[in-house]
């Protein structure tokens, strides 16, 4: 297969986009053709469409997604590295070509089998972002299994949810997370999951070297015992192209969180395809990731995308300020990476302590720094520029969504190059992708507008729960269009700006968090009667959160906020957990008894011009009652 060396002009990816949208047929048949290897090929890249709930891709494809990762560049770069992980503390280093990462995944291939676990079986992952997540999630795509990974900084009642729904027979998880040089037991937590997951019969334990964690075999196991026990080789079945390859859960706006299940051939098709052209990854360079493996970036864009086009993969555990906030420059130094791509929240967390972590390193192996999953301020996107960019390193911003396999929207390479990328633009559309700026009653709207931003054709990255179930918040609501629930606006130019969410759903350091799942939590202690959770601007996190409670009759203490707060972090994890739970004799509501998050919000950031029309509101005291809580309680 050969390659092109540098990336395309703007000519060639307008021509490109152009071509991929007036034959997708034609132009995905080709693609996955050539960059997948089949075991059967497809008979038609794709059928069906949005309006029907019916789109399916690469019907009649037969294939296995962890041969196209590994085992089909073992005979040209067998001896190429794959990974290099870099743990949390400096130095902690660990590599793998794609020959060891190969035997690694047959073993463990090989042990999941011995316990039982069949194609269309649910495997849990709860693991940090360390090799042996990429190695779990491998090993369950050779199996044909459905991994689901749950980000290890959730907690149990989280955990517990997220595995019952994906139905998992089997769990891979470790003593510990490490972060900014603190042990964080995760044990623990899986415990307390596990109690209530009586269906979960294996439990295979990453033991990191803490005394002290016993494991109660035969259901537990040390996981390098059992993989040491097994044989690197394995072969490997194939799979239908619409076999699930993995669950993955967002945050629903209707409390639960919403699992969202992914095909092997146009998952991995998207990820690979949008590693090379959003984030302009070119044969033979080290690329590097910082994202948690727990989220759609981790999935698509350290496993999938990366090792599907055979390039070196860089991953790490920590935070970006650990053990200095020259963490990431120094990486990029001593690996030589050349395509960075992490979130806005750690740049602007490091971005915090000036310019000299960053001038500190070499950074000129550096050709392009890519961020997502929240908005890139135009601060922010200068300072990549001007600082550790040098002036002369792309800076992309991208949107995705877990929904989609990962990337739709980017400041293309060649608009950088040309000087027409805008900060704080996700600029235009990639190749397969529909935009369409939708009115409130569902009409697409020309030119320059503002709306609801929707896809108006399926892709291959389509989640498959979506595209054939006409997921009701997504497919039905307006028929013949996807609804990513973000507003957003198109300049006279064609760039599009996400203006935020549109539904409940606030982004927290580039995490989507349910507001309605963190109210329940809230409600489930018992001296909690009442709670509303807003978003409010945050300068590091993009949104932060703020809680609003009323406390049960005879059960107001002082401490009452902190106790509901340290609740919401026991059972969702520390991400959740509110900057403050403020305390309130009672919540903004209309007269209908619907509550006024809006009014809250105003509250909350002290902008009373945005308390808007309070004519519904049923008792306008109450106004004052939440500024005055607010104005008192220090923060909890
Ligand atoms: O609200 C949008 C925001 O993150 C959501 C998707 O989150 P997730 O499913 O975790 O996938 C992240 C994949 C990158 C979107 O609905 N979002 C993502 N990228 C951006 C963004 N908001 C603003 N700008 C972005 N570049």
């Amino acid at each position: 297969m050969s390659r092109p060396s540098a990336s395309p002009t703007a000519h060639d990816a307008a021509a490109e986009y152009a071509r991929s949208i007036a034959d997708p047929e034609a132009y995905w048949s080709a693609i996955a053709g050539t960059e997948l290897l089949w075991d059967r090929p497809f008979t038609r890249a794709f059928s069906g469409s949005l309006a029907a709930g019916d789109a399916s891709w690469f019907d009649g494809g037969v294939l296995n997604a962890c041969v196209n990762c590994v085992d089909r560049h073992l005979a040209a770069r067998g001896e190429r590295t794959a990974l290099i992980w870099e743990g949390d503390e400096p130095g902690s280093t660990r590599t793998f070509t794609y020959r060891e990462l190969h035997g690694e995944i047959c073993r463990l291939a090989n042990a999941l089998q011995r316990r039982g676990v069949e194609a269309g079986d649910g495997v849990g992952i709860y693991l940090p972002t360390v090799p042996e997540a990429v190695v779990a999630m491998l090993a369950c795509a050779r199996l044909g299994a459905v991994h689901c990974v749950v980000f290890a900084g959730f907690g149990s009642e989280a955990l517990r949810q997220r595995l019952a729904a994906a139905d998992c027979r089997v769990l891979i998880t470790a003593d510990i997370a490490m972060r900014a040089g603190k042990a964080i037991a995760l044990k623990p937590i899986a415990d307390r999951a596990l109690a209530a997951l009586p269906g979960i019969h294996s439990v295979l334990v990453l033991r990191r070297g803490v005394p002290g964690i016993t494991l109660s075999e035969p259901r537990e196991l040390c996981l390098r015992r059992a993989m040491d026990a097994e044989s690197p080789a394995h072969r490997a079945a194939a799979f239908p192209s619409a076999h699930p390859l993995f669950v993955l859960h967002t945050s629903g706006s209707t409390g639960t969180p919403k699992a969202v299940l992914h095909a092997t051939a146009g998952s991995l098709l998207w990820a690979m395809r949008t590693h090379r052209l959003a984030l302009d990854w070119r044969e033979g360079e080290v690329y590097a990731c910082v994202a948690d493996i727990g989220w759609i970036t981790g999935h698509s864009y350290i496993v999938y995308g990366p090792l599907g086009n055979g390039a070196t993969t860089l991953l790490c555990e920590g935070v970006p300020t650990h053990p200095d906030p020259g963490r990431y420059w120094a990486m990029v130094e001593q690996h030589r990476v050349a395509v960075l791509f992490t979130v806005p929240t750690a740049v602007r967390a490091i971005a915090r302590h000036g310019d000299a972590p960053a001038l500190a390193h070499d950074r000129s192996s550096l050709r392009v720094i890519a961020t997502a999953g929240e908005a890139l301020d135009a601060a922010t996107w200068r300072w990549l520029r001007d600082v550790p960019g040098g002036g002369s390193c792309a800076v992309i911003d991208i949107y995705g969504q877990t929904e989609a396999a990962g990337h739709l929207l980017a400041a293309r390479p060649q608009a950088f190059a040309m000087g027409a990328s805008k900060p704080g633009s996700v600029g235009s559309p990639l190749p397969g992708v529909v935009v369409a700026v939708l009115d409130g009653a569902g009409n697409p709207l020309v030119g320059e507008a503002a709306g609801m931003l929707a896809i108006g054709a399926p892709w291959p990255g389509l989640a498959k729960s979506i595209g054939d179930r006409r997921d009701p918040d997504c497919l039905a609501r307006h028929p013949g269009f996807y609804l990513t629930g973000d507003g957003c606006r198109r300049d006279a130019d064609g760039h599009l700006w996400i203006t935020g969410r549109v539904d409940d759903v606030v982004n927290v350091s580039g995490v989507r968090l349910g507001t309605v799942e963190i109210e329940a939590a809230l409600l489930a202690h018992p001296a909690c009667a009442e709670a509303a959770v807003v978003g409010v601007p945050h300068a590091l996190k993009g949104s932060a959160l703020i809680a609003f409670a009323v406390a049960r009759v005879g059960q107001d203490e002082p401490r009452l906020g902190a106790v509901l707060r340290a609740a919401v972090r026991a059972g969702i994890g520390p991400i959740a957990a509110p900057e403050r739970v403020v305390m309130v004799p009672a919540l903004p509501k209309t007269r209908s008894g619907k509550l006024m998050r809006r009014v809250l919000r105003a509250l909350a950031m002290g902008d009373d011009g945005a308390l808007g029309d309070l004519t519904a509101l049923a008792e306008p005291s109450v106004i004052d009652d939440v500024r005055r809580a607010l104005s008192e309680l220090p923060n909890s």
